[in-house]
C-alpha cells in the first residue's frame, strides 16, 4: 500500500529529529503501522536548512500553505510553535481535511477547545503526544493506559530547563541567576527563558494533563502559575536539612469542590522517586484509584526524544484514519459530550502544606507569637527548625513546616505574622506536597 504522505511545517530541532528517526526506523515503523509513513514535503522559511536535512528525500517549500493545499498530503505536522501563525495554519489544515500532529503545548493549552471542536466537525484527528513531557508517552498513558481509573491527581516535573537549574542550585549551592547563565551557555535554557523559568511552559503542559485526567475543557487562564526566579539557595539548603527537595511541579488534583491546577516550586520528600529526578529530565506521577501511583520518566525535550512522540502520533493516525471518527480515541480522553464544567479552584481554595522561612529577632517570645497566630488560624505545625545564631548575632531564621491547610487561611496568617515588629524581612512561603 502507498505510504501515508506527511507534510512537515517547520524543520528545526524536532522536525529534523522526526525526519531522521522516520528514515532510520522506517521498516519497523511500517511493520507496526501497516503502511509506510513518508515525509513528502517540508515547509520552512529557511529552505537551505531544510534541504540540508532532507536532501532529495522530500520536497522543500517556503510556504506552509502550499503543504496544506496539497491534496496528496494526508497528515500535517505542525512544529512551528507559539499561538500566532501556528494556530492559523492548524485550523487551515483541519479545514482542508488533514489530520494534524503538533508538539505545540502553548497552542493547545490556550486554544485547544476551539481546535478540537474544529477537528471534530471535520472528522479529523489532532494528536499531541509531543506537547507534554517530550518523549514520555504520558498522553497515551493518561488517555488510554489508565482509562479504567478515576484519576485523583497528577504531579510532574514537566520543564527540563527549570529542573536543570534547580538540580544545579542544590548540588552546587549556587544562586538562581548564576545557574541560569550556565544553563544558557550549555544550551539548556533559551536566550529568552521567560516561559520556562516563570512556569508558563509547565502550566501549558499541566493544563493539558488536567483536561485529560478529569474530563474538563483546557483552561490555561485558570491555572495558578509561579516560576523559580525568586527561589533562594538558602531555602534549598533548609529544605534538604528537613528531608525535602524543591522541584518545580505542575500539579492538578481533584477535590470535592473543583479541580486544582497549579505550577509552583514545591517541597517534596527526598525519598520519593520523583524527588531524585535530576538535570533536564522530566517525570510525571499519576495517582489512579485502581492502579495507585504510577511514575513516567524520560527526556522531556530534544530532537529525537520529541520526534519519538511525534512519530508515535503519526503511527496512531496511520492506523486509525480510516476508522469511523466516533470510534477513535477522543482528543481529551472523555467523549466530547461528556466533558464537565467542574470549576478550576482559585489558589486561595487550594489545600496544601507549607514551608515558611521567617527572619526574626532572636529574643524571648518571638516564636510563641508566631505559633499563636498559626494556631488562631487553625494551621497545624508539622516541623520546626531554628538556625543557631552566631556569637553576637541578634537575629535568626525560623523554618516552619505546616500540615495541609487552605491557602487563603495561610495568607491571612502570613499577613498577621509579617506585621509583627520582630519579623525582620518578607516571609518566604513555599508549598509542600507529600505526594503519598
Ligand atoms: N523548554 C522546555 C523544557 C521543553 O525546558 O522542558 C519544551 O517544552
Amino acid at each position: 500500500m502507498k505510504p501515508v504522505q506527511v507534510g512537515l511545517l517547520g524543520i528545526g530541532t524536532v522536525g529534523s529529529g522526526t525526519f531522521k528517526v522516520l528514515q532510520r526506523n522506517q521498516e519497523e515503523i511500517r511493520r507496526r503501522a501497516g503502511r509506510g509513513i513518508r515525509i513528502a514535503t517540508v515547509a520552512d522559511l529557511d529552505t537551505a536548512r531544510a534541504s540540508a536535512v532532507v536532501g532529495d528525500h522530500a520536497k522543500v517549500v517556503n510556504d506552509a500553505r502550499a503543504v496544506i493545499a496539497d491534496p496528496t498530503i494526508d497528515i500535517v505536522v505542525e512544529l512551528i510553535g507559539g499561538y500566532g501563525i501556528a494556530k492559523t495554519l492548524v485550523l487551515e489544515a483541519i479545514a482542508a481535511g488533514k489530520h494534524v500532529v503538533t508538539a505545540n503545548k502553548a497552542l493547545l493549552a490556550v486554544h485547544g477547545n476551539e481546535i478540537f471542536a474544529a477537528a471534530r466537525a471535520k472528522g479529523v484527528m489532532v494528536a499531541f503526544e509531543a506537547a507534554v513531557a517530550g518523549g514520555i508517552p504520558i498522553i497515551k498513558a493518561l488517555r488510554e493506559g489508565l482509562t479504567a481509573n478515576r484519576i485523583e491527581w497528577v504531579a510532574g516535573i514537566i520543564n527540563g530547563t527549570t529542573n536543570f537549574i534547580l538540580s544545579e542550585m542544590r548540588s552546587k549551592g549556587l544562586d538562581f541567576g548564576v545557574v541560569l547563565k550556565e544553563a544558557q551557555r550549555l544550551g539548556y535554557a533559551e536566550a529568552d527563558p521567560t516561559f520556562d523559568i516563570e512556569g508558563v511552559d509547565a502550566a501549558h503542559k499541566a493544563t493539558i494533563m488536567s483536561a485529560i485526567a478529569f474530563g474538563v475543557p483546557v483552561q490555561f487562564d485558570k491555572a495558578h502559575v509561579e516560576g523559580i526566579t525568586a527561589l533562594q539557595a538558602a531555602d534549598i539548603r533548609y529544605a534538604e536539612q528537613l528531608g525535602y527537595r524543591i522541584k518545580l511541579l505542575g500539579i492538578t488534583r481533584r477535590r470535592d469542590t473543583g479541580i486544582e491546577l497549579r505550577v509552583h516550586p514545591t517541597l517534596i520528600p527526598a525519598t520519593r522517586l520523583i524527588a531524585n529526578v535530576e538535570g533536564a529530565m522530566n517525570a510525571v506521577v499519576v495517582m489512579g484509584d485502581a492502579v495507585g501511583p504510577t511514575l513516567y520518566y524520560g527526556k522531556g525535550a530534544g530532537s529525537e526524544p520529541t520526534a519519538s512522540a511525534v512519530i508515535a502520533d503519526l503511527v496512531d493516525i496511520t492506523r486509525l484514519h480510516t476508522a469511523d471518527p466516533d470510534h477513535r480515541v477522543p482528543h481529551l480522553a472523555f467523549q466530547p459530550g461528556e466533558l464537565q464544567a467542574t470549576p478550576i479552584l482559585p489558589i486561595d481554595e487550594v489545600v496544601t502544606a507549607f514551608y515558611l522561612r521567617l527572619q526574626v529577632a532572636d529574643q524571648a517570645g518571638v516564636l510563641a507569637r508566631i505559633t499563636t497566630i498559626l494556631a488562631e488560624h487553625d494551621i497545624s505545625i508539622d516541623a520546626l527548625l531554628q538556625r543557631e545564631s552566631a556569637e553576637g548575632e541578634r537575629q535568626t531564621d525560623v523554618i516552619i513546616l505546616t500540615h495541609d491547610t487552605v491557602e487563603g487561611r495561610m495568607k491571612a496568617a502570613l499577613a498577621k505574622m509579617q506585621a509583627l515588629p520582630t519579623v525582620l524581612a518578607p516571609i518566604v512561603k513555599i508549598r509542600k506536597e507529600e505526594l503519598s
